[in-house]
C-alpha cells in the first residue's frame, strides 16, 4: 500500500522561535561555559577566582604570570647553543608535510622508464640552468655561489653520500627541496626533474667508469686520449 502520505496541513504548528531577551553577566558567564571553546577560559576564571581569597595579594599572581612572560626561550631567528649549528629555528626533519597539504603521491626510488638520449639532453639543458649556479656545471659542487655560501655548502652531487642517492632521493630533493635548498617543484615538471635526475646520473658515471665499459668506439677514441 506504500507509506502513508502526509498531509502538510495535519502536521501542528511549530510554536514560535522566542526571541532573546536582554542578557544578563551571568547569563553570559553560563553562555560562555555551555560553549565549547570559551569553556576552559571560564574555568581558568573560576579556578583564579578560587585562588584569589588564598593569596595574600595579587602580586603573588602578577609574579607567577612575569615570571611565565620572561622565561629563558628560544625566539625566531635567534642563536641557541644547545644546537651544534647554534640556530634556534630547527630545519624540518625528512618528509615533514605542513598539515592540511594533500601528500604528494610517493615518489619511486627508480626512473619511470629507462632515460633516453632526448631527456638526457632535456636533462642537461635544465640542469645547466636550474642546477648548475650552486652545484657547479660538473655537478661537483665548485661554483661562484657555493663558494658564498659558507653556512651551508651546496655539496657535489658526483661524489660523497650524494653520489649513492637513488635517483628517486635527488627527484625528491628537487621536488621538495632540502635544508637550505629550495624546492624546485614550481621551475621544474615531473618529466623535466625525471631529466635531470638523469643527467646527475650521466654526470656521476663520467667521474669513474671502467674504461671497458665503454661502447668500442669510444674505447678506441679514450684509449688515444690517455696515451
Ligand atoms: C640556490 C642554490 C641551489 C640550487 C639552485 C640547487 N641546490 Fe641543491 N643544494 C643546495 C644546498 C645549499 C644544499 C645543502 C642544503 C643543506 O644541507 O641545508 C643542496 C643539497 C642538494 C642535494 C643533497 C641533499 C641531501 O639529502 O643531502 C641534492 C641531491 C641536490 N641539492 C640536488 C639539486 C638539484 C638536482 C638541483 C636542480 C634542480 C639543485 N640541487 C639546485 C643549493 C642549491
Amino acid at each position: 500500500m506504500g507509506g502513508a502520505k502526509r498531509n502538510p496541513s495535519t502536521v501542528a504548528p511549530r510554536p514560535p522561535i522566542r526571541p532573546i531577551g536582554p542578557i544578563r553577566p551571568i547569563g553570559l558567564i553560563i553562555g560562555a561555559a555551555a560553549t565549547d571553546g570559551l569553556r576552559r577560559v571560564s574555568r581558568f576564571l573560576l579556578v583564579l577566582l578560587a585562588l584569589l581569597p588564598a593569596c595574600d595579594a595579587g602580586d603573588d599572581i602578577n609574579a607567577a604570570l612575569q615570571r611565565m612572560m620572561v622565561q629563558p626561550r628560544a625566539v625566531d631567528y635567534g642563536a641557541n647553543r644547545m644546537f651544534r649549528d647554534h640556530r634556534a629555528m630547527r630545519p624540518l626533519p625528512r618528509g615533514v608535510e605542513p598539515l592540511g597539504r594533500p601528500l604528494p603521491a610517493p615518489i619511486p626510488p627508480d626512473f619511470p622508464s629507462p632515460p633516453t638520449l632526448a631527456e638526457l639532453q632535456r636533462g642537461r639543458d635544465r640542469f645547466d640552468i636550474t642546477c648548475a649556479a650552486c652545484h657547479g656545471l660538473l655537478g661537483d659542487g665548485h661554483s661562484p655561489v657555493a663558494d658564498a655560501m659558507r653556512l651551508r655548502r651546496p655539496p657535489s652531487l658526483v661524489s660523497g653520500p650524494v653520489k649513492d642517492f637513488p635517483p628517486g632521493e635527488i627527484y625528491r630533493v628537487a621536488t621538495q627541496g632540502y635544508g637550505l635548498m629550495p624546492s624546485y617543484r614550481l621551475q621544474l615538471s615531473p618529466e623535466d626533474r625525471w631529466a635531470v635526475v638523469a643527467y646527475v646520473k650521466a654526470l656521476q658515471l663520467r667521474q669513474a667508469i671502467p674504461i671497458v665499459a665503454l661502447p668500442a668506439p669510444m674505447q678506441a677514441e679514450a684509449r688515444k686520449e690517455l696515451k
